[in-house]
């Protein structure tokens, strides 16, 4: 039994010191120290030894086992160690590579400038209001003076979504539903999408943007409209551009006008984006209908109003020189990441 102890020793010493995994080592450790490991099959067989011999056997054997015990562990720490060593230098940082690339999100061209239109107008004094995209016949035309045989429905290509029922195709619709809640003063701007049936081209989009703006107080006047108008234009494009009041036409407005800045293009001689006029128009706007004014319950003999209708796409596309509005809405990355 001496001989098979030392047999078992010398071949679990040798095993151990060649051994070069942690695994290797597990294995081992069960192999001669577990309940069925070999060392421990010697302490039960030690019943057929004479009572003299048991305890100096014993005593071999624990030897034995408690020498394979440290040896394994040593080893097994050893091995961790090479282990962790190997490791930690393949996964050295070298921190002369070039850094990875970190892709953040960014406003759209859109957003950006009604940012800071929002901004100006604020900095004037004006609320800004939402208002919903779906609308009623009733605030999209009936009450902007538009009834319903009125030419000027022509001017608007119309979604309907039922018989009362569209969407907006004028943010104007928010007027309406201002003055319904709020009593003078007013002051508020509105922006949002508005719907057209239009053709898409270059310059149409079936679904664009306008910022909606509405005064109302006493003794407001055309003077009123074209100071606040003209400071828009020039912070919005710098004070050397000029802003032109020319006359127009809309059912909620009388005297109603259109303004032109000078072409951000071309400064003005002429080109292709301004069709060859020098002039670029970026809004409608007026002294607010006395019928409009009256349909919301509000005496025109008392107060007055001017409103104003700006098309935010448009001035985006001439701020950053894009040359068709459909890549405003296409979302390519390729587009986009240049802003
Ligand atoms: N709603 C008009 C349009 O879509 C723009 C507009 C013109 C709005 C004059 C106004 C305004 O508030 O006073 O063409």
């Amino acid at each position: 039994m001496k001989e098979q102890l030392e047999a078992i020793k010398q071949t679990a010493f040798e095993a151990v010191k060649n051994a070069v995994s942690e695994k290797e080592i597990e294995d081992l450790r069960v192999k001669y120290l577990g309940k069925k490991g070999e060392l421990t099959a010697l302490l039960k067989q030690m019943g057929g030894l004479s009572p003299e011999e048991r305890p100096k056997m014993g005593q071999l054997v624990n030897e034995a086992k408690s020498n394979v015990e440290n040896l394994i562990s040593k080893k097994a720490e050893e091995l961790k160690k090479k282990a962790t060593e190997l490791k930690l230098k393949a996964e050295t940082i070298d921190i002369t590579m070039p850094a990875k690339e970190q892709k953040i999100g960014k406003l759209h061209p859109l957003n950006t400038v009604l940012d800071d239109m929002i901004d100006i107008f604020q900095s004037m004094g004006f609320d800004v209001l939402d208002g919903p995209e779906v609308e009623t016949d009733h605030y999209n035309f009936e009450c902007l003076n538009v009834p319903a045989d009125h030419p000027a429905r022509d001017m608007q290509d119309t979604f309907y979504l039922g018989e009362n029922l569209l969407l907006r195709t004028q943010t104007s619709a928010a007027q309406i539903r201002t003055m319904e809640t709020r009593k003078p003063p007013i002051r508020v701007i509105c922006p949002g999408r508005v719907f057209r049936a239009d053709e898409v081209d270059a310059t149409h989009s079936p679904v664009f943007h306008q910022i909606e703006g509405l005064v109302v107080d006493k003794g407001i006047t055309m003077c009123d409209l074209k100071g606040v108008l003209e400071q828009f234009a020039h912070e919005i494009y710098g004070k050397d551009t000029n802003v032109k009041f020319r006359p127009s036409f809309f059912p909620f407005t009388e005297p109603s006008v259109e303004v032109d800045v000078t072409c951000s293009e071309c400064g003005g001689k002429g080109c292709r984006v301004c069709k060859g006029s020098g002039w670029i128009e970026i809004l409608g706007a007026g002294m607010v209908h006395p019928n409009v004014l009256r349909s919301c319950g509000i005496d025109p003999d008392v107060y007055s109003g001017f409103a104003f209708g700006i098309g935010l796409d448009r001035l985006t596309t001439t701020r950053y020189k894009i040359s068709d509005i459909r890549l405003l809405f296409e979302n390519d990355k390729r587009f986009l990441d240049q802003f």
